[in-house]
Order: structure tokens, then sequence, then C-alpha cells
């Protein structure tokens, strides 16, 4: 390809720690980005294409007026990459600089050939990918692609799109590697979009509350993760915890505590490189999300996460990621000789080892 064509690679994640209390005020989640990834492919064309092969769409065009995006085709399959859009232009609009018709490929490693969700975070990759393809094609005095810039444009659309959601996964897709995460103000950001904060003002602005630091895991840790061939639903697991939340508020704040105390702990223990203190610190986060599930009588730890967990216990610890009910299991072992034992048990258990690393860079241009 020629060498105006720029190419995006942003990597998928997986919850450590911290699910379902993230969505609260001053409550921290553990999140990492791993080595499955997306792709965007940009380059000038004569009409504004976007191509989602996998998604069966092999050309969606589009026209920008005065900052306005307009589909040719009913665009409501697409949420994400519709708003990813529109938000977009709404922001260039305001830096004043003109649309420049581009081609933008996505293609996507985060799910399965057959089309299965793994729960490596699509959703949020995808808005990811689109806003970092557009950032670096458009680059320019007035447009630098920082982190910061494609973390806040990408929050704000996905956080828009879906209604709710903590954005840990944007920031791990976006940053990269290890991250201690507290989400921004969800009520604070709505009433400054809905107050008519322009998208420019906002983002230059610091979001009370959001904090993403990265953080280093201890030398010798290993992770390792097992999907358990089905695919949850995040949406309905958080309602019936927010249900909980009005009709139990002492159990929900019972949670909430165990949770942070369990997310200090790791915190603490990463910064000691104290591989054992990590270790019962997920532990302990998985005794508080296990009960969580019976307070709230939504199914967390479903068979097959509970299986995954019983076998990596006997190396280490294992918890469920991210909302559970299928989806993925994590699991941090001491001993790096043992993981073969433990992954032959997973996959005679029916889970299938992943063979998922660390991913350090985030959103970034890539070598291709
Ligand atoms: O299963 P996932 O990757 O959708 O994770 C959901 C984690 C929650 O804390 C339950 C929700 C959120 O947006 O943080
Ligand atoms: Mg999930």
């Amino acid at each position: 390809m020629d060498s105006s064509t720029i190419h995006v690679q942003v990597p998928g994640k997986l919850f450590v720690a911290g699910e379902y209390a993230v969505l609260e005020r001053d409550q921290l989640a553990i999140v990492l980005a791993v080595n499955r990834y997306m792709t965007g492919t940009i380059q000038e064309a004569s009409k504004h294409t976007i191509s989602l092969p996998q998604l069966g769409y092999d050309e969606i065009h589009f026209e920008v007026k005065k900052g306005e995006v307009f589909f040719s085709q009913n665009e409501k399959k697409f949420p994400f990459v519709r708003n990813a859009l529109s938000i977009f232009y709404q922001f260039l609009y305001e830096v004043g600089i003109s649309p420049r018709p581009f081609r933008l490929t996505v293609t996507s490693e985060l799910d399965d050939k057959t089309g299965k969700k793994f729960g490596l975070g699509s959703s949020a990759a995808i808005v990811v990918t689109v806003i970092t393809a557009l950032l670096n094609f458009y680059q320019c005095k007035m447009i630098r692609p920082s982190k910061e810039l494609i973390y806040k444009l990408s929050a704000i659309i996905h956080y828009q799109t879906q209604g709710n959601g903590s954005c840990a996964d944007i920031a791990a897709s976006t940053y990269g590697g290890w991250l201690s995460y507290q989400m921004f103000q969800p009520d604070w950001l709505i009433g400054e979009l809905e107050g008519g904060t322009s998208l420019n003002e906002l983002v230059k602005m610091d979001w009370p509350s959001l904090y993403i630091k990265r953080i280093s895991a201890p030398s010798r840790l290993s992770f390792a993760v097992g999907w358990t061939k089905t695919a949850a639903s995040t949406a309905p697991m958080v309602s019936h915890v927010q249900k909980l939340k009005e009709e139990a508020p002492s159990l929900y704040e019972e949670f909430l505590l165990g949770s942070r105390r369990a997310v200090l702990q790791i915190l603490d223990s990463f910064k000691r490189d104290d591989i054992d203190g990590a270790i019962e610190g997920f532990a302990e986060n998985r005794r508080v999300l296990k009960k969580l599930s019976a307070y709230a009588k939504v199914d967390i730890e479903t068979p097959a996460l509970k299986k995954f967990i019983e076998i990596a216990n006997k190396y280490g610890s294992g918890k469920s990621s991210g909302a559970g009910g299928g989806d993925c299991g994590i699991a941090f072992v001491k001993d790096r000789q043992h993981i073969d034992f433990m992954l032959k048990e997973w996959r005679d258990a029916n889970i299938e080892p992943l063979g998922l690393q660390l991913s350090n860079y985030g959103a970034i241009p890539s070598e291709e």
C-alpha cells in the first residue's frame, strides 16, 4: 500500500478486578490490554467510505455537511461506528477543519472466526479504532492524536451510545498495559454535553474523578485466560446489580467496601512486588463478587466459570473477568512451569485457553 495509508492497531481488554464497583464514585478497577487487536486502515478516497467486512458491510457511504454526518443506508446496525463518526465530525467542525473523504477498513481479532464473542471489549475497541484512525488521518497543528484525546472522544461516544458503562475498556484499549482506573462522573459529563459545552472545550477540561494510571504487576506474576465458550451480555447483569442498590443499599454498600479493599490490596501488592499478596487480593475480589452474585441474584459465576476458578485456585487464583455470566475467566499464577498443567485441566473441563499476553502500547499507528 502507498505511504499515505495509515494503519492503526488497538488492543482488546480484560477486567482484572473491581468490576461492577467501578461504576460507582471513588471506586477503582484494574484492567489490562491484551495482544488481540482491532486494526484500522485509512487512506484518501473519492467518497467517505467505511468498510466493516466481518460485520458484513463492505461499503458504507456517508456525507458530512456542517459537522453533521448523513449515511446512505440504515446505520442503526452499527451504532458505535455511527456515533463515533458523528462525534468526530462535530469535533472537526468545531476545530474548523474541512472534511477530507477517506476509506476506512476495520478488521478484528477480538471475536473468533465464527463470530463468537470472547468479551475482550470489541465495542470499546471499535470506537477507539475509528477515533485513532481519524485523528491520525486528520493530524495537524490543531489535532494531535494524544492518548488523552483518543480516550476522551471515545469515552463520550461509548458512554452516549451505551447509556452506561465505566469506560475502563476504553482506557485499556487506548493506553495499553496494566491500568488502575477510576471512572469520570457520568452525570457531570452528560450535564456538560446537554448544557452545550463544545466537544473541543470538553476534551481540554479536567474530568472530575477520572483517574487512569499505568501500573506494573509483580515481575514474576503470570496470568492466563480461559474462554468459557459462552457469550455473556453485560447490560442485563448491570441492571440486576442496580436493583440491589435500590432495594438493599446496605448490602450494596458492603459489596463496594469489600471490592475497594480487594482492589487496594492488589494495587499495594503490585507496588511491593508481592505476588502472594496480589494473588490473595484477586481471591478476595472473587469472594466479594460471589456474595454480590447471591445478593443480587445474578449469575456472575456460571458453572463453567466456577470450574475454571476451581482449577485455577490449585495453581494460584482465578476469577471471572468483567461482568461474568460467561465470556472469560482470568487466573494468576506464581510458577510459570505449572501453567501447562492448569491449561490441560481447563481443556479437559471444556474451557479454551486463549494464550493471551499483555499488550503494552495501547492505540497506536502500526508498523505494517
Ligand atoms: O464483561 P465486560 O467486559 O462487559 O465488563 C463489564 C464490567 C462492569 O464493571 C460490570 C461494567 C463496566 O462498564 O465497567
Ligand atoms: Mg463480559
